[in-house]
């Protein structure tokens, strides 16, 4: 079947970044009848005014295995009743609809409703717990919330009463005898009409709203544009090798960007397979599908390739790979955490392919650096600009991020030279801002640049390595966590006093969440009340978000300005240097040991 458009397949690296143009690729992109771009017109409609309404979009898999599929017509009829639902209800255009849903096919037909109907679209993690849920559902202004009535009773029922302005909850599975404020998804769904004419599109219009979490401060919405869509198809082309009759696979959360971008959108707009695993991970499962499947491009996390690697011997021994038969497999990527050149290696090794490294965020809304598909992969490095793609390596202050003086920045040019690193604003699935926080979105630009918070720094050749993050985020298993968050919920628990929370290194999951807790005078520190704070988190944060470890501690350090110095307890923890230590409140005696004895 025809593409979107014909993505210009480029021999190389270096002749793509010479001809590319956004503006080009703009011009061959479908757009809507009547002007305009929509990100759901371009990922269903145009497939049926071409005539390629059969074609298989879905591959659910069950957990028990069995398969259902839905065509690119199914599709449409499916999101064509729920962008229905919405006008009936009287959610009103820009208005913001969530989910909170794992991967099945009502997830698409919701999504896709959405976006057809010009509303936003905020997935949210089904992981999270009901304070992680209530918080973003609050400063999104929820509207509309379609779930489950498992998820919506553990997680939702219990701060309903916090979100005036959630007026329409709309449950799959509502049963008998539903929760009072409830409406049934089938019953509404079953009484719409199942064609629905998209409206004009501003390409500048917002379509998708993704929160990430930062330093401080409540979690930030991410606001994207319909004219995103175009980044999210290029970027498929280029780096995921996204061709006509791919089964694809993105193993990626749908309440996270990837799931968004790659996991939706991008593959329908290619017009290819998607699979939409809804079980859990487990290796023998997932071979089984990537074998039985004839999944010919995946996308994946390096978690997820650090666990297969764990649970399957290297080459030579009877290892899964080679019972499950991978030949369908063509192109394997990588993202969301740094991919350590052994994964890339063990990827070689066992499904023979390497792994493609690619980076971005969820700011950046879609792949801006990647082991592109037509070079070589280097283990262990992001990769190159995409075309298209503009990025630099800044010098930084003592801060740790990019010194801005007089509005100015500085790039450096020196090979292997460490600094943040930027991308020129402007391309296509840039954020247009965070909701209702136009000043940390400013905050963000420097200069013409985005500054991404990540120390890299870049060889001779222009291929960028990841260094780590320039602020205290903490990445797990791919998902961003802010401390701030963590910490806020843990002073919730009366025995806590106060709380600092860092990210302890972990070979398999990249770091996990630590909590350093100063407990208050009258509660003993002992392994009771360890137990009772840590319960008490996973309740109010989810099992993606709670401390995994807690260590009770007699004073925690801070800045001048009040705030507990993460930096400073990370250091301590790991048994690095202190650093600049000149902004305590109380500047400590030199110490000669780390807090487990270990040397500096
Ligand atoms: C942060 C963004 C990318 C979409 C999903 C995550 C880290 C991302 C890589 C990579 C090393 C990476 C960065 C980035 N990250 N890709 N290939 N190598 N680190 O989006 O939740 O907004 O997280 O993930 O620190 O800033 P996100």
């Amino acid at each position: 079947m025809n593409a979107l458009w014909v993505a210009p397949v480029m021999p190389d690296y270096e002749s793509a970044r010479e001809t590319f143009s956004w503006r080009r690729e703009r011009s061959r992109l479908a757009g809507l009848p009547d002007g305009g771009i929509n990100i759901g017109y371009e990922a269903v409609d145009r497939h049926l005014r071409e005539g390629h309404g059969e074609h298989v979009a879905l591959r659910c898999v069950a957990r028990d295995g069995s398969v259902r599929t839905v065509t690119f017509a199914q599709l449409a009829a499916e999101s064509s009743r729920f962008a229905h639902v919405l006008e009936t209800l009287g959610v009103e255009r820009g208005e913001r609809v969530f989910t909170l849903l794992g991967r099945r096919s009502e997830l698409y037909a919701t999504v896709l409703g959405t976006l057809r109907a010009g509303r936003v679209l905020c997935p949210l993690f089904t992981a999270f717990g009901p304070e992680p849920v209530a918080l973003r559902l609050e400063l999104g202004s929820a509207r509309a919330l379609v779930t489950t009535r498992e998820l919506y009773e553990r997680k939702v029922a219990p701060v309903r009463s916090r979100l005036p302005h959630l007026r329409y909850v709309l449950l799959l599975d509502p049963g008998a005898d539903p929760p009072s404020d409830t409406l049934s998804f089938p019953a509404l769904t079953a009484a719409a009409p199942d064609t629905y004419t998209v409206g004009p599109t501003d390409p500048a219009e917002p379509a998708l709203l993704h929160f990430t979490s930062g330093t401080t401060g409540t979690p930030k919405g991410a606001i994207h544009a319909h004219e995103a869509v175009l980044a999210h198809h290029v970027t498929a082309a280029y780096a995921l090798d996204l061709h006509e009759g791919d089964v694809f696979w993105c193993t990626a959360d749908p309440g996270w960007v990837t799931g968004m971008s790659y996991g939706i959108i991008a593959p329908l707009t290619h017009g290819v397979t998607t699979v939409v695993d809804e079980g859990d991970f487990a290796p023998a499962r997932w071979y089984g599908i990537l074998a039985d499947h004839h999944v010919t491009v995946w996308y994946t996390a390096p978690t997820a390739l650090r666990m297969l690697m764990r649970a399957a011997p290297r080459t030579g021994d009877p290892t899964p790979t080679a019972r499950h038969d991978l030949s369908a497999l063509r192109f394997v990527a990588s993202v969301g955490e740094p991919l350590n050149p052994e994964a890339v290696r063990w990827g070689q090794e066992s499904l023979g392919l390497p792994v493609h490294d690619t980076w971005w965020q969820t700011e950046t809304g879609a792949i801006m650096i990647a082991n592109f598909a037509a070079d070589p992969v280097r283990p262990g490095s992001m990769g190159r600009p995409l075309p298209g793609v503009e990025a630099a390596v800044l010098a930084c202050g003592e801060d740790g991020r990019a010194s801005i003086i007089g509005g100015h920045v500085r790039i450096l040019q020196e090979p292997g030279a460490q600094g943040e690193l930027a991308l020129q604003a402007g391309w296509p699935s840039m954020f247009r801002g965070y909701l209702h926080e136009p000043n940390r979105y400013e905050a963000c630009f420097a200069d013409g640049w985005y500054l991404t918070g990540d120390l890299v720094s870049r060889d001779a050749d222009g291929w960028y390595w990841f260094v780590g993050r320039a602020d205290d985020v903490i990445k797990s298993a791919g998902h961003l966590i802010g401390p701030f968050e963590v910490e806020s919920a843990l002073m919730e628990h009366p025995a806590v006093a106060e709380a600092g929370v860092i990210g302890r290194p972990d070979p398999l999951v990249g770091a996990i969440v630590k909590a350093f807790v100063l407990p208050r005078p009258e509660y003993p520190p002992d392994a009771e009340l360890r137990r009772d704070v840590m319960a008490f988190a996973r309740r109010r944060l989810g099992p993606a978000v709670a401390p995994r470890e807690i260590e009770f501690v007699e004073d925690l350090p801070h800045t001048r300005s009040g705030k507990v110095m993460r930096r400073l307890l990370r250091a301590r923890e790991l048994g690095l240097p202190e650093g600049d230590v000149s902004t305590l409140e109380t500047p400590e005696p030199a110490r000669t040991a780390g807090p487990s004895g270990k040397e500096p």
